[in-house]
């Protein structure tokens, strides 16, 4: 018989963009509709690059869960410092010593939205702040892909690897890292077969679609984001590692909220928008690998056990039935165009 009814425990999502005002407001209730926890990624303008800054976005996020009815203590964020050229050891320690912080995110300067501030010198400017998050445990998130303008916009996550990942972990193999929004079969093989510390989250877009949903029919901005779709085979690396029983892979949406007009755009902004219906979207992607079975440990388990914190112990459901896909959501004055506006999933979470 059909599985119509699957009850794991609560997810938590370990890659966010919520950002700031009247967005955070718009967003903050999907996110905590179906997430406990969040790590909450600094690329705001200008970045949070202090614990000091890093509580009063907090602070924040707190305020907007009241205006929008969410019960204190129902979700969680989790804060992460934005590392810069000039980001200091001690900055490192306040994190640990405060929980200010769970973790620092490395935007190669260029690489993605809001990322100029991002480090251009890891290994060297960065180095004794790498040696301090390792010493203490705090691990380094990575938008991994190289920023070279001559480096083809398809092959950068897999230059990364090569050109940035393996020197930074030969140099620093204690360091707790997490490729984040891993889109290759290269960086699959890389992740899954490393030494030492290191895990990656997947994104609901890059296990659902390759790069042909970017050019269906004509331009579609809002499959557009960073790193971009792959192609099929890499596709299927990704659905084969989130489900299979490695324990490095987990989620993290990596929804990225940007108004409909900064997407439908000469120029478009780069992010997918899907904490509305993240669950559904990858319960529809487990379900078509038919391995089900796997997606409490890959959104609920895998995660915690990585950062060390306790899992959740509240549950939830999701159920088989047709969750139409909204065409637009409000977006403080503007609107936003949520992935895959219009179509149909077969799950409803909740
Ligand atoms: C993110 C954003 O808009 O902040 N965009 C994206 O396409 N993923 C930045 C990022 O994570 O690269
Ligand atoms: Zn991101």
């Amino acid at each position: 018989m059909t599985l119509q009814t699957l009850t794991i425990i609560k997810p938590d999502d370990w890659h966010l963009h919520l950002r700031d005002g009247e967005a955070l407001e718009a967003v903050i209730g999907h996110t905590a509709r179906q997430f406990a926890r969040a790590v909450v990624m600094p690329n705001l303008k200008p970045p949070v690059t202090t614990v000091a800054l890093a509580q009063a976005y907090a602070a924040r996020i707190k305020q907007a869960m009241v205006k929008a009815g969410i019960a204190a203590g129902s979700f969680t964020p989790l804060m992460t410092l934005y590392l810069t050229d000039n980001t200091s050891p001690d900055e490192i320690v306040r994190a640990k010593e405060s929980s200010g912080a769970i973790a620092v995110k490395l935007y190669p300067a260029g690489a993605t939205t809001n990322s100029d501030a991002g480090a251009t010198d890891l290994l060297g400017r960065c180095s004794k702040v790498l040696e301090t998050m390792q010493r203490v445990g705090l691990p380094l998130l990575v938008h991994g892909e190289v920023t070279d303008p001559a480096a083809d916009v398809f092959d950068r996550e897999a230059l990364f690897i090569d050109r940035v990942m393996i020197p930074l972990r030969k140099a620093f193999p204690a360091l707790r890292v997490v490729f984040e929004h891993l889109t290759t079969k290269d960086g699959v093989e890389y992740v899954r077969d490393a030494e030492g510390p290191v895990a990656a989250t997947l994104t609901p877009q890059h296990m659902l679609y390759n790069r042909n949903s970017i050019f269906q029919g004509g331009v579609r901005p809002h499959f557009y984001c960073l790193p971009i779709l792959k192609r099929e085979v890499h596709r299927q690396a990704l659905l084969d590692a989130a489900t299979s029983d490695s324990p490095r892979f987990f989620l993290g949406t990596d929804s990225a909220p940007h108004s409909r007009g900064l997407k439908e755009n000469s120029c478009g902004c780069a992010g997918c928008y899907t904490a509305l219906h993240a669950m559904e979207l990858y319960a529809t992607a487990f379900d078509q690998a038919g391995k089900l079975d796997r997606l409490e440990a890959f959104a609920s388990l895998r995660g915690p056990d990585f950062y060390g914190l306790p899992r959740n112990t509240e549950t939830v459901s999701l159920h088989r039935g047709s969750f139409v896909i909204p065409n637009e959501l409000s977006f403080g004055q503007e609107t936003i165009v949520p992935l895959a506006a219009g179509e149909t999933l077969g799950w409803k979470f909740g």
